[in-house]
């Protein structure tokens, strides 16, 4: 499984080397990139700026047609607002919330994460 990421200030991107997945990173310059196999997208929580972008990404070409879920990073003092990026684009594309984390994530939070996705892709 692929994850498409974008991350403004780090925390994200620490996260997705610690998974040593396959990773693509995409930036508010350039969203518009093309994936031909299965992605989630991973993204922190800031504005709708986030969601516009990652939209633009998954708008492109087939690149829907991939798309198996969302993860968020953010910092639950936000309250409500709690990773309201992922939980957004989640109900927008009807894929699931896949995992949250704060910040860059715990060592734990990790492991759990990549539990989450094999079970995942096995069901
Ligand atoms: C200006 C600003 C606004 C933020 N807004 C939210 C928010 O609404 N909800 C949330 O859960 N986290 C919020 N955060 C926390 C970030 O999403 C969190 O630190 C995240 O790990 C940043 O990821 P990055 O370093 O990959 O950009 C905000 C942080 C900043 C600096």
């Amino acid at each position: 499984m692929l994850i498409v990421f974008l991350s403004l200030t780090g925390n994200v991107r620490s996260f997705v080397k610690r998974t040593e997945m396959e990773s693509l990173e995409i930036n508010y310059t350039n969203p518009l990139l093309e994936v031909n196999e299965s992605f989630i997208v991973m993204v922190p929580s800031y504005d709708d700026d986030i969601s516009e972008t990652i939209c633009s990404f998954i708008n492109y070409k087939n690149n829907v047609t991939y798309l198996k879920g969302f993860v968020g990073s953010g910092n639950l003092n936000f309250d409500d607002k709690y990773c309201f990026n992922a939980k957004e684009l989640s109900k927008i594309y009807n894929k699931p919330l896949l995992f949250t984390f704060e910040f860059s994530g715990t060592n734990e939070d990790v492991i759990n994460f990549k539990k989450e996705v094999e079970q995942f892709a096995i069901t």
